[in-house]
C-alpha cells in the first residue's frame, strides 16, 4: 500500500528525486518497435527540448549514477558521433516543417570531455536538425574542471551556447575526495575564471552537500567560494547514496544533517540575493537571464539524442536502454554506436503514459518549482479540476507545506524542503511498482 504523506514526513526528507516522472527504471521494452513518425505526427512540433547526452567522463565519481562511462578510447568517441549524425538523419525523417526547438541541453557525463575537432564534429551534425535555432533559444552545456579550456569554450559560444553548468560539488579538496571524486582545487578556479570570462550568458555552479565530514562551516565555506564568481544560478543538491555506485560499494552512507546543511545553504544564497526556484536551484535575482521563447515543460515534447536520452511525446516516453553498471553501459553504447537509420527511427523502450500519469506528470513538474500548480492552467490542458483529480493534495495544506489560493497551490519554504518526500509520494502505484521491479543490467 501506498504511504501517506502523514507517515512519509515521519522518515528523514530524502526520499527521491522527482526530476524525471515517469523515472527511467520505470521504462521497459515495447511489444513491438514503434516507428518515431507515427508518434510525433500527432504531436505540436512548434515548441521543442532538444536534449543531447555525451555519455563520457574523465573519471567516475564515487556518488554519481547517470548514463556514462570513463575514458573511452577515440575510437568509441568517433563511433559514437557517427551514431548521433544517424540518429539526427532520422530526426529529420520524423520532424515536420513546423519544427521548432525553443531550448536545448548538451549534457552527460561530461560534453566537455570531448576534445575542440570533436565538439566540430558534433556542431556540424546539429546543424542538420531541422528546426534547430541556437541563435535564438537558451542552450545550456555542461562541463567538468579538468575538461575546459579556453578554446573550447570560445568555440560553443560561438555555437550558441547561451550557459555553462560546472560540477564543483565542494571547495574542499578532503570533500570531494570523501565524495569520491578526485579533483584538484587550483583547476577548479582555472576553470570557473575561464568559464567567466568566456563571455556566456549564464554560469551555474553545481554543490553537493551531505558527505559525513562536512560541517555548516566547511558548507558555507563552499557556497562563499562559489558566490566570489557570481554565478547567475547555483544548484545545491543533496547527496543520496545510489545503488550501484563507488560511495554505495565501500558502505558510505549520506550524512543524515542533510536537511540542516540545506536550511544554511539555501538562507545563505538568499542573504546574498538569490531567489529559490526549486529545492536545488537557486537564481541571482538582478541576473538579466534572457528567458528566451515560450517552452513549457508539462506539455512540449523533447527530443533526445545519444545513447541514454529520453524523448517524451504527449503519450510516449522512450530512450535506449538504461543502466549504471559499467559492463551494462558499454554494451548500450556499443550498440547505440552501430544502429542503421531504421533503427534510430524507431522506440523499443520506454512507458505509455496514461491521461491520469500525464496529470502526475504535470503537477509535479508544477509544484515542484516556485510558480507552484497553476489551477487554471491545469483546468484549460486537462478540462479538469486539479484538486478534484487528487484530493490527497489538501494534505499538503494539513500539514502546513503549502498554501492555496484562488488560483494556485504553492508549496512553502517546509513544502520545498520537503521537495523530495513530496515528489515520491505523488508517483502512482504502477510506476512505483515499476521501480521497484526493476532489474539493473
Ligand atoms: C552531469 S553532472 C555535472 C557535470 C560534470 N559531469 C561534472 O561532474 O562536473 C550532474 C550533477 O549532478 C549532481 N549529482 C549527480 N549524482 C548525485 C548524487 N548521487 N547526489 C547528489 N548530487 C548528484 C552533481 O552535483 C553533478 O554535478
Ligand atoms: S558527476 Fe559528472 S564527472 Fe562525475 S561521473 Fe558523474 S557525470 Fe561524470
Amino acid at each position: 500500500m501506498a504511504q501517506t504523506l502523514q507517515e512519509r514526513l515521519k522518515d528523514q526528507p530524502y526520499q527521491g528525486y522527482a526530476y524525471a516522472y515517469p523515472h527511467k527504471t520505470a521504462y521497459r521494452h515495447f511489444d513491438q518497435p514503434i516507428p518515431l513518425r507515427q508518434i510525433w505526427d500527432s504531436e505540436d512540433q512548434s515548441s521543442l527540448y532538444l536534449y543531447l547526452h555525451l555519455p563520457f567522463c574523465e573519471m567516475r565519481c564515487g556518488f554519481c549514477n547517470l548514463f556514462t562511462t570513463t575514458n573511452p578510447g577515440e575510437d568509441i568517441v568517433s563511433r559514437y558521433l557517427a551514431a548521433v549524425d544517424t540518429q539526427i538523419e532520422a530526426a529529420g525523417n520524423y520532424l515536420t516543417s513546423g519544427a521548432r526547438f525553443t531550448r536545448g541541453a548538451v549534457g552527460g557525463g561530461t560534453p566537455s570531455f570531448l576534445t575542440l575537432s570533436e565538439l566540430e564534429t558534433l556542431f556540424q551534425s546539429l546543424d542538420k536538425l531541422p528546426g534547430y535555432a541556437p541563435q535564438v533559444m537558451p542552450f545550456s552545456f555542461e562541463l567538468s574542471p579538468a575538461t575546459v579550456t579556453e578554446e573550447k569554450l570560445k568555440f560553443l559560444v560561438g555555437q550558441g551556447i547561451t550557459r555553462f553548468s560546472i560540477g564543483v560539488q565542494s571547495f574542499l579538496e578532503q570533500e570531494t575526495k570523501a565524495f569520491g571524486r578526485p579533483q584538484k582545487l587550483p583547476q577548479v578556479h582555472q576553470a570557473l575564471e575561464t568559464i567567466r570570462h568566456s563571455g556566456v550568458e549564464v554560469m551555474n555552479i553545481d554543490l553537493i552537500y551531505g558527505a559525513d565530514i562536512q560541517t555548516t562551516s566547511t558548507w558555507k565555506n563552499s557556497i562563499n567560494e562559489a558566490l566570489r564568481y557570481e554565478p547567475e544560478e547555483i544548484y545545491l543538491y543533496p547527496l543520496y547514496v545510489r545503488p550501484l555506485t563507488g560511495l554505495e560499494k565501500t558502505g558510505r552512507t549520506a550524512a543524515d544533517h542533510r536537511i540542516d546543511l540545506f536550511r544554511t545553504g539555501r538562507d545563505l544564497l538568499r542573504e546574498n540575493g538569490y531567489e529559490q526556484i526549486s529545492m536545488r536551484l537557486f537564481r541571482k535575482q538582478d541576473s538579466a537571464i534572457t528567458g528566451g521563447p515560450v517552452y513549457c515543460c508539462q506539455e512540449d515534447g523533447m527530443v533526445g539524442i545519444g545513447a541514454g536520452a529520453r524523448s517524451y511525446t504527449t503519450g510516449l516516453h522512450y530512450c535506449t536502454e538504461y543502466a549504471v553498471g559499467r559492463n551494462g553501459i558499454n554494451e548500450i553504447i556499443a550498440d547505440y554506436s552501430c544502429r542503421t537509420l531504421d533503427e534510430h527511427s524507431h522506440a523499443v523502450y520506454g512507458c505509455h503514459l496514461s491521461e491520469q500519469e500525464r496529470k502526475r506528470r504535470y503537477l509535479m513538474k508544477s509544484l515542484l518549482r516556485i510558480d507552484g500548480l497553476s489551477l487554471a492552467d491545469y483546468r484549460k490542458y486537462f478540462r479538469t479540476d486539479a484538486m478534484s483529480d487528487f484530493p490527497e493534495l489538501n494534505d499538503l495544506l494539513q500539514f502546513d507545506l503549502a498554501r492555496l489560493s484562488k488560483n494556485s497551490l504553492v508549496l512553502n519554504d517546509s513544502g520545498f524542503e520537503r521537495s523530495d518526500t513530496i515528489g515520491p509520494w505523488l508517483f502512482s502505484a504502477s510506476v512505483t511498482s515499476k521501480m521497484e521491479n526493476y532489474q539493473p543490467v
